[in-house]
């Protein structure tokens, strides 16, 4: 990783710096800032529920002079736990609140407002050889440093202390950049969907979880 990189683990003081790389990263990795009127938003969806969550399994990025963290890994363990864990902590007072502040219709905003309605739902036969998920996002300066390489790494290892057999993610297809770093660090396509692909990695899980 560049020298002037380093890990570290997730603080409640990164929230809003890390809303915002992933509002900055949510256009299959450009800045989807200029589409969406309410900058937390995708934020609330692809973020908050794991630093809420699962923050010991939040990993992120600080470069030398920058107090702000520049990236971050976040994942769960098991994503049925997970999304049942949303359903009765974490998207109720998010409906509840645009519910009664709703987006304009028709805006990006009101896409994703819906998707907070629905909730996330996984389903998958691959879902018991692979339960844990991950989303990683890194702003344009720190990338192609082997940043998104060493969060990865940080991840399984910390997967692999709990016993999880195997990970997995779900990308746009269009994403290319991203899909061929996946492929790099050794995922393979285990299920496609419209527009999006679901991709796995085994893991090499301790015989006896490390309980810390
Ligand atoms: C995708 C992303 C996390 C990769 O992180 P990164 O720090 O840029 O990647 P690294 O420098 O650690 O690269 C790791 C390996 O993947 C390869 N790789 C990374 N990006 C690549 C790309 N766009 N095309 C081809 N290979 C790529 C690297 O060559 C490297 O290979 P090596 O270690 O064998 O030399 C980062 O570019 C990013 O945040 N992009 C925008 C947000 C995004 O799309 N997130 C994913 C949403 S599903």
């Amino acid at each position: 990783m560049r020298p002037d990189l380093s890990l570290d683990e997730y603080r409640p003081a990164d929230r809003a710096a890390l809303y915002e790389v992933c509002l900055r990263t949510g256009r299959l990795g450009a800045d989807a800032g200029p589409e969406h009127e309410d900058r937390e938003l995708l934020g609330h969806v692809y973020l908050g529920p794991y630093l809420e969550l699962e923050p010991e399994l939040a990993f992120v990025v600080r470069a030398d002079g920058h107090p702000e963290p520049l990236g971050y890994v976040v994942g769960t363990a098991d994503t049925l736990a997970f999304e049942a864990a949303c359903e009765e902590r974490w998207w109720p007072p998010l409906r509840a609140h645009y519910r009664a502040h709703p987006p304009r219709p028709g805006s990006a905003d009101e896409r994703v407002v819906r998707l907070i309605e629905e909730g996330i739902h996984s389903e998958g036969e691959w879902l018991a050889e692979y339960p844990a998920h991950l989303h990683v996002d890194l702003l344009e300066d720190v990338r192609g440093a082997g940043a998104g390489r060493a969060l990865l790494d940080r991840l399984a290892t910390a997967l692999e202390q709990r016993g999880v057999p195997g990970l997995h993610l779900v990308v746009a297809s269009a994403n290319e950049g991203a899909v061929a770093f996946y492929r790099r660090l050794g995922f393979a396509v285990v299920a496609e969907r419209p527009g999006s692909l679901v991709m796995a990695r085994r893991l090499a899980p301790a015989a006896a979880p490390v309980v810390r």
